[in-house]
């Protein structure tokens, strides 16, 4: 039997009186690259914000390695290994891309900038930067302002800053979003390498790369678990394709 990870139970979140998410019942097994799939408005980022703990939960559990995180802070959470990407900011974008991966490592390690300490730990902070930059495929870009990289050269450095705080689960929301097709094809093959030896749960739109990245995938729709399988079985799920694919239907 495989091994569950990162499990919910009866996750519930009411905002005002709207429940945004309606008691999902999730099991991601570990090593599984795991779909979380829907319409606008279904949820899921709501359920990345309960994962992590960005939101307190209004009701139900979350276990991570058998453990409930539902009352740790966020912080502590990205320590025990799970951990959420960010789009860098613009203050990060002033920044270099081997700075802002620099500043990743540091926050992981514990410890804010030290300049009195020996060069040479700078010296191996900045080649496990390097590391990572190689990891994504940005280490001709290591000395370039961040805020002038190309869209899918900086999704990259956000998966190389998440890679910094050596995540066991990794939530990607929406990786590929806004990607023309050469990029996604980069993030795709980028996401099944880091991919290798981790945990991947992740928020995405597109159908081709779910179908080819994805060992299980979750729908939600208005909050609810609507279907869960592979990808043979939730694309024939009648619900699914009426409640989500809709005019895509024609295409899977
Ligand atoms: N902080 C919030 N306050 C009130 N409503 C929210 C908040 N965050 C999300 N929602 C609502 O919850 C629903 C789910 O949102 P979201 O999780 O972002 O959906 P998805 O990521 O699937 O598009 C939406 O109707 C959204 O308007
Ligand atoms: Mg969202």
């Amino acid at each position: 039997m495989s091994n569950v990870i990162l499990e919910t139970r009866g996750l519930t979140k009411e905002f005002s009186g709207f429940t945004a998410v309606d008691s999902v019942d999730l099991q991601v097994q570990e090593g599984h690259i795991h779909a979380l799939i829907g319409p606008n408005g279904a949820g899921k980022s709501t359920v990345f914000n309960l994962l992590t703990r960005f939101l307190p939960a209004t009701r139900g559990a979350v276990l991570y390695q058998g453990q409930a995180i539902g009352k740790l802070a966020p912080d502590r959470i990205a320590r025990l290994g799970l951990v959420r990407s960010f789009q860098i900011s613009a203050v990060f974008g002033q920044m270099s891309v081997l700075e802002n991966v620099r500043v990743a490592l540091q926050r992981e390690l514990g410890t804010s900038f030290h300049f009195w300490k020996p060069a040479n730990s700078l010296d191996h902070l900045n080649q496990r930067a390097m590391h990572l930059l190689e990891l994504v495929d940005l280490q001709d870009f290591a000395l370039h302002k961040t805020a002038e990289l190309p869209y899918g050269r900086k999704r990259a450095l956000e998966l190389a800053t998440t890679l910094a705080l050596e995540p066991k689960v990794m939530l990607l929301d929406e990786p590929t979003q806004g990607m023309g097709h050469e990029d996604v094809e980069r993030v795709v093959e980028l996401i099944r390498k880091v991919a290798v030896g981790r945990t991947v749960l992740m928020v995405e739109h597109n159908l081709r790369v779910v179908s080819s990245l994805c060992h299980r995938i979750t729908v939600l729709a208005r909050g609810s678990v609507l279907a869960e399988g592979d990808y043979a079985s939730v694309s024939a799920n009648p619900l699914v394709r009426e409640a989500y694919m809709g005019k895509e239907a024609e295409h899977v």
